[in-house]
């Protein structure tokens, strides 16, 4: 597949270097391409653009960013230019104040996430929530003595949700599909919990996983 990253920081690299590994056309979109100059050393076949012209190439687009700023980069991506496309929303909507006692905080509330939000701007974009929910060292075929992580995905689109369960096979993970977009209300703050033993503890090598 081609696939569109938003954003050239630790996250968009990381699942950026990932694609390419697993065999997909990969283009970065960047308004900094200098900060790509050492990510292109180490993978020449990668791509840069402008957030409009990676969501072009995109059949896939990845979303990377901050989560204050995950509507501007849409902008810029181009509403037009999303229609009809799957959006992996790897985002979190972690506010500027400070954790407390490990705990982040969010600008949403427990009744709305950030990717129903997305989903009602962007309505011909086809969102589906994966990725925010383990660290980014972790993305991309983690190995674990507890066998393979969950990752909780969630989003409107039947068909989406299976694309990226696909992905999620080839990047080592099985998938808990949690069904429609509200479902972000939930999987979003797996994220504030996923980072409370780093901030308390420099504890960061967990992931989650679903028994059952
Ligand atoms: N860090 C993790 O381990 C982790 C894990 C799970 C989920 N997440 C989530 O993933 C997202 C990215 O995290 P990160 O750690 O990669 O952050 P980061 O290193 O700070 O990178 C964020 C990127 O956002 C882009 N950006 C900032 N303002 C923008 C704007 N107005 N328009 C367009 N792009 C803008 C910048 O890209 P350019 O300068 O290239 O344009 C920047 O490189 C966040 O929502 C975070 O909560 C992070």
């Amino acid at each position: 597949m081609k696939i569109g990253v938003l954003g050239s920081g630790i996250v968009g690299k990381v699942l950026a270097t990932g694609f390419l590994k697993h065999g997909h056309e990969v283009m970065v979109g960047t308004r900094t391409p200098d900060k790509l100059k050492e990510w292109f050393g180490q993978n020449p076949r990668g791509r840069t653009g402008g957030l409009d012209a990676t969501t072009q190439f995109a059949d896939v687009v990845v979303l990377a960013v901050n989560g204050t700023v995950a509507a501007d980069a849409l902008r810029a991506a181009g509403a037009a230019n999303l229609a009809g496309k799957i959006v992996i929303d790897a985002t979190n909507p972690i506010a500027d104040a400070p954790p407390v006692n490990g705990v982040l905080r969010f600008f949403t509330d427990i009744n709305e996430s950030l990717m129903e939000r997305l989903q009602r701007e962007f309505t011909q974009a086809k969102f589906v929530k994966a990725f925010n929910s383990v660290g980014n060292a972790l993305m991309v075929n983690p190995q674990f003595k507890g066998g393979k992580p969950t990752m909780f995905i969630c989003g409107n689109d039947d068909a989406a949700r299976k694309t990226v369960t696909g992905i999620l096979d080839q990047f080592g993970w099985e998938t808990a599909d949690m069904g429609k977009a509200e479902a972000a209300r939930a999987i979003e703050p797996l994220s504030m919990l996923w980072c409370i033993p780093g901030l308390l503890r420099n504890e960061w090598n967990h992931a989650f996983k679903l028994l059952t």
